[in-house]
């Protein structure tokens, strides 16, 4: 099998960042990218997380194009709708379904989960796109930090209870969409929900986005026996307006180097529609990445098994 490492080149681009997180890295990575085989994904179904805007919009487009029967999982079905409408007019014959769902809050990931499980009986691709920036320290529902709830617990709860339709698939994937950020944050095992030091919300953001990547091989591991795949992966630097509203003079310092949301869709869709990938790796621009550039952000397997073993019990599952 293809061992999918980085050239000498495109590894330069990854360590010069401001490069390779941009349009500049993607236009000459993809260069020598083949196109998707039409129809690469006709019968196979797929949930997007935080689908009505952004990348996530950009990916439930892009699977829907290669033919996938695509829900898009919001959490307001009216933004859900516009979404929907605007893939339709892209790609005519999307099969596409707007759900909602807060991922944020395990009460509607559950009822969610119930309802999508009565209607679909099988799942093969699971892209966990939904993320927040908060401005200040913010609690979920159950009374987790926000960034926490949103892009950890959520997704760890939906796809454990989405596992059976996964397990069915011939070899199901689910995507963590973490960031780049995650390479200046460690795990803080002894402060996951933040409740200690000054809050910032690109800080938290970050750590979360770390502890993703800190629980893809555990969750790979997890879920071997069962076909399912994990990976997860950074899309670089895309003009989004969560980028706008999160990172405003960053978003207009950078704005011409930003990439597209459909540039930024498209490592989770070549995750999606390829076969035969390594599990629990960290991706970008279609390469495995380094998971640390920096000696200071090195977790120890104890910390990973403590986050795993919180997150078990935040979500009341029996995952330890
Ligand atoms: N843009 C970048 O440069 C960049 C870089 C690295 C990583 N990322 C990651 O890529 C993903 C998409 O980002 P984006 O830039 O496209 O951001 P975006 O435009 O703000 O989109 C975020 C999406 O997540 C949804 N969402 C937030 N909280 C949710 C919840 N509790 N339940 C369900 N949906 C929820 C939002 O829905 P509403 O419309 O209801 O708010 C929105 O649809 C995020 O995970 C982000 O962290 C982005």
């Amino acid at each position: 099998m293809t061992v999918h490492r980085p050239t000498h080149l495109d590894a330069t681009l990854d360590r010069t960042v401001v490069l390779g997180y941009s349009r500049i890295g993607f236009r000459v990575r993809s260069r020598a990218w083949p196109p998707f085989p039409p129809q690469a994904l006709k019968g196979r179904t797929a949930l997007v997380t935080g689908a009505n805007s952004g990348i996530g919009k950009a990916i439930a487009a892009g699977l829907a194009g290669l033919g996938a029967s695509v829900t898009l999982a919001v959490r307001n079905t009216s933004r859900g709708d516009v979404a929907a409408a605007e893939i339709t007019v892209a790609v005519p014959d999307a099969a596409l379904q707007v759900e909602r769902c807060d991922v944020a809050d395990l009460v509607d990931v559950r009822e969610f989960a119930a309802r999508f499980l009565g209607k679909t009986d099988r799942l093969d691709m699971l892209v966990h796109n939904a993320g927040v920036m908060p401005t200040s320290r913010t609690e979920s529902t159950q009374g987790h930090e926000l960034c926490l709830a949103t892009h950890v617990l959520g997704p760890l709860l939906l796809t454990e209870l989405l596992s059976p339709a996964l397990a069915r698939a011939a070899a199901a994937q689910v995507i963590l969409m973490s960031s780049g950020g995650m390479y200046a944050q460690a795990l803080h095992p002894n402060n996951l929900e933040y409740r200690t030091g000054d809050y910032h919300g690109a800080t938290a953001y970050a750590r979360s986005k770390r502890m993703q990547v800190a629980l893809t091989p555990a969750l790979a591991d997890h879920y071997a026996g069962e076909g399912i795949s994990v990976h997860s992966m950074h899309p670089g630097w895309v003009d989004t307006s969560g980028v706008a509203t999160s990172l405003p003079k960053f978003h207009a310092l950078a704005r011409p180097l930003l990439r597209s949301p459909a540039d930024g869709a498209d490592t989770a869709i070549w995750l999606a529609a390829t076969d035969g990938l390594p599990s629990g790796r960290f991706w970008h621009d279609r390469r495995i990445r380094p998971e640390h550039y920096l000696r200071r952000t090195r977790d120890r397997s104890a910390d990973r098994d403590r986050l795993w073993q919180f997150c078990a019990a935040a979500t009341g599952l029996a995952i330890g």
